[in-house]
C-alpha cells in the first residue's frame, strides 16, 4: 500500500480557448502571438490554478478576429476581444467573466457555491 496524499483531479466545467497564433507576417496582418496572447495565457492560466477554479486553458489557432485580438472564447459563453490590451485591468476584467461563469454552472449543477 501506497503512503500518499490523495489530490483528487479537478473536473474543469468548460473551456477557455485563447487563440496563441503567431502569422509569418509577410503581410503584416496583425495576429494575438504578436500582442502577448502566449504570455496572457499563461498568466490566465496561474491565475486560474491559484483560484482554484474548475475550467482549463486551451490554446488554439486563429479565429478569424484577428484585427482585434488577443481573443479568448469561454466555452457556451462570451466572447472576449482584448483589442491590443493585455493589461493586469484586462485580465482582471477576463477574470471576472470567467468566475461568473463558473458561478452560473455551478448554480445550474446544483452545487454548492461560495458566498
Ligand atoms: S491570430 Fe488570433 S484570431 Fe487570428
Amino acid at each position: 500500500m501506497f503512503e500518499v496524499d490523495y489530490v483528487p483531479a479537478v473536473q474543469p466545467l468548460f473551456n477557455v480557448r485563447l487563440c496563441i497564433n503567431r502569422r509569418l507576417n509577410t503581410d503584416n496582418l496583425p495576429n494575438c502571438a504578436g500582442r502577448g496572447s502566449r504570455e496572457l495565457a499563461d498568466r490566465l492560466e496561474k491565475q486560474i490554478i491559484a483560484e482554484g477554479l474548475p475550467t482549463k486553458v486551451i490554446r488554439g489557432p486563429c479565429m478569424n478576429n484577428c484585427a482585434i485580438g488577443p481573443n479568448i472564447k469561454i466555452q457556451a459563453g462570451d466572447m472576449l476581444n482584448l483589442n491590443s490590451d493585455v493589461s493586469d485591468e484586462r485580465l482582471e476584467a477576463v477574470m471576472v467573466s470567467i468566475r461568473a461563469e463558473v458561478k452560473k454552472r455551478q448554480t445550474a449543477a446544483g452545487a454548492d457555491v461560495a458566498p
